[in-house]
């Protein structure tokens, strides 16, 4: 069996190493790309794994999103609407105890070691499971598209995504970086090369099966949530089918799982201002300002019609600083 995996993982590999290669942000040391998108070498092998063996199950949640695209904060979001049941007290919360990342954890990372005890324990997971993901829409495991099980996904603007990527990529370890310069990252970002990307690409999978079936993805963009988080969440409840709002209409839950997950709040939290998370990323980094400066409005379906030249244009008439 050892040997078997062996051989598989060598194979998969040699596919890696014969795909065109590129450095770009989020990724590291190299982005390939396969499937149409710009997979980072540090979760090839991962990625594999997961489309191959993931088994998903009807009640399975999915927190999608391109990286930092505001991940932790949906993480955390619907974490806590999950589990509402399980733990419904705000002063003894996991959230407060744990950073999001710890809780929802991605398969694409976690399938990318030891992968018959990480299948068995998948399997073993209390239901229901909640999981994230940055893989692109049409590259997800069939399993998924394919089974009733429901996608939350996060857009945000790409000029603050790229400056997001940008200063945490100056703060991780050596393992995750790409070497380039701040004016080379930005071409390639522009040219659709970082982690995950192309960014238009990535969004409007996800745009385009919101659409087609909106009762399996929910898409939510950055900005609204911050403009009226309230309202947002009452839709995150609704598409989850939680029983929150019948149940505690009057009551300040909505509100109190809403300051837990605040930008504020978690900075703020002990948990999160120290430690590694996977021993590549400093928990702290995070969380850095938690602001946008401008608003997506109708930018995705510009996106649909122009493509990456509207972006870049626009790119060209402004200063992107943080
Ligand atoms: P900035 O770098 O612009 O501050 P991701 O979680 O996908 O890695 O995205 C990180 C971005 O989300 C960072 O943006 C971070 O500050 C912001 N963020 C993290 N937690 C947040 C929260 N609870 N509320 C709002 N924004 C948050």
């Amino acid at each position: 069996m050892a040997l078997a995996s062996d051989k598989q993982a060598n194979e998969e590999n040699e596919l890696m190493l014969a795909l065109p290669k590129e450095r770009g942000l989020y990724g590291g040391p190299y982005l390939h790309l396969f499937q149409d998108f710009w997979c980072p070498s540090f979760y090839f092998q991962g990625v594999i794994n997961f489309q191959k063996h993931f088994l998903a199950k009807d009640n399975d949640v999915f927190v999608a999103s391109f990286p930092k695209s505001g991940t932790t904060w949906l993480k955390a979001l619907t974490f806590v609407i999950v589990n509402h049941q399980r733990f419904s007290s705000f002063e003894n919360h996991p959230l407060l105890s744990s950073n999001p990342h710890e809780l929802v954890s991605a398969p694409e990372f976690i399938l990318s070691h030891d992968l018959d005890d990480q299948i068995l324990s998948l399997s073993n997971m209390s239901e229901p499971r909640l999981f994230s993901t940055h893989i692109p829409f049409s590259s997800l495991p069939k399993t998924i598209t394919e089974s009733n099980c429901k996608i939350i996904y996060i857009c945000r603007n790409p000029f603050d995504t790229f400056v997001s990527a940008w200063e945490f990529s100056t703060k991780i370890k050596s393992v995750f970086s790409h070497a380039l310069t701040f004016e080379e990252a930005f071409e390639k970002y522009c040219n659709g090369i970082s982690g995950f990307g192309p960014w238009w690409s990535h969004m409007l999978g996800y745009w385009n099966a919101s659409i087609t079936r909106p009762e399996k993805v929910l898409f939510l963009k950055y900005e609204d949530l911050k403009e009226d988080t309230l309202f947002h969440v009452k839709r995150m409840l609704e598409f989850l089918g939680s029983s929150v709002t019948r149940e505690e209409e009057g009551t300040t839950v909505i509100e109190n799982m809403i300051n837990l997950c605040s930008f504020e709040k978690m900075k703020n939290l002990k948990v999160n201002q120290s430690g590694y998370m996977h021993n590549v990323a400093e928990k702290k980094n995070f969380f850095r300002k938690g602001k946008y400066r401008s608003t997506l409005q109708q930018l995705v379906g510009k996106v649909e019609l122009v493509g990456k030249i509207e972006f870049v244009g626009k790119v060209e008439n402004r200063t992107v600083v943080d």
